[in-house]
């Protein structure tokens, strides 16, 4: 939600390397579109609606957060407690802005896409503000790979397991997950 986000800045670098690679992409930033606090309750504003469908749209997802405390932020929790009924079947990539590596961070954001049916890769990204970053670019050449290793591994995987999912969907095979999660 900061102006000037290290981790919005790194999905940014993310994205922009899967679009040279011809992928679609669109960036939810909660800072400007804003997601009111979920309650269990139906809730619909123009940004809940617009959110709904790029999550439906997408074939696979980077969550990009700060570390708070060991965790992700509020917003991002908040996003994945609206949405997580178009996760599954869906592959799943990890940046965290951290001073101390964040893998509990991404760890919390896997153990939630995995309570929502998704896929997680098996590695993320973590990266640390002004040490890997000057003036809106990366300076440390390692994350620049790192970034660009995901942003490739995940168009490929994801693209992978989301046509499989809708494929066993199609075909109606019983003993696949997705005829199980569609019951
Ligand atoms: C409420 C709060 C809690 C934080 N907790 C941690 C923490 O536990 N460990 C850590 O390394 N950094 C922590 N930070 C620092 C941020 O993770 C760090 O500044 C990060 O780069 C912010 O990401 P952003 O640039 O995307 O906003 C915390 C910052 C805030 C505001």
């Amino acid at each position: 939600m900061r102006q000037g986000s290290f981790s919005t800045l790194a999905l940014k670098i993310a994205l922009d390397f899967a679009k040279k690679d011809g992928i679609e992409t669109q960036l939810l930033d909660l800072q400007k579109t804003p997601l009111p606090m979920f309650y269990s309750e139906e809730n619909d504003t123009k940004e809940i609606n617009l959110v709904k469908e790029q999550v439906k749209w997408a074939d696979s997802f980077i969550l990009a957060t700060p570390d708070y405390h060991g965790s992700m932020s509020g917003s991002m929790k908040n996003f994945l407690d609206y949405f997580w009924s178009d996760f599954a079947g869906k592959l799943f990539g990890y940046i965290c802005a951290s001073h101390e590596k964040g893998l509990t961070v991404m760890d919390q954001m896997r153990t939630a896409v995995r309570q929502c049916y998704g896929w997680s890769m098996p590695y993320g990204v973590s990266i640390n503000g002004e040490n890997d970053f000057e003036n809106g670019m990366v300076k440390n050449a390692q994350i620049q790979a790192r970034l660009t290793m995901l942003s490739r591994d995940l168009s490929v995987y994801g693209k992978l397991i989301r046509n499989q999912f809708l494929q066993d969907i199609e075909n109606n095979i019983s003993d696949t997950f997705s005829y199980r999660y569609k019951k």
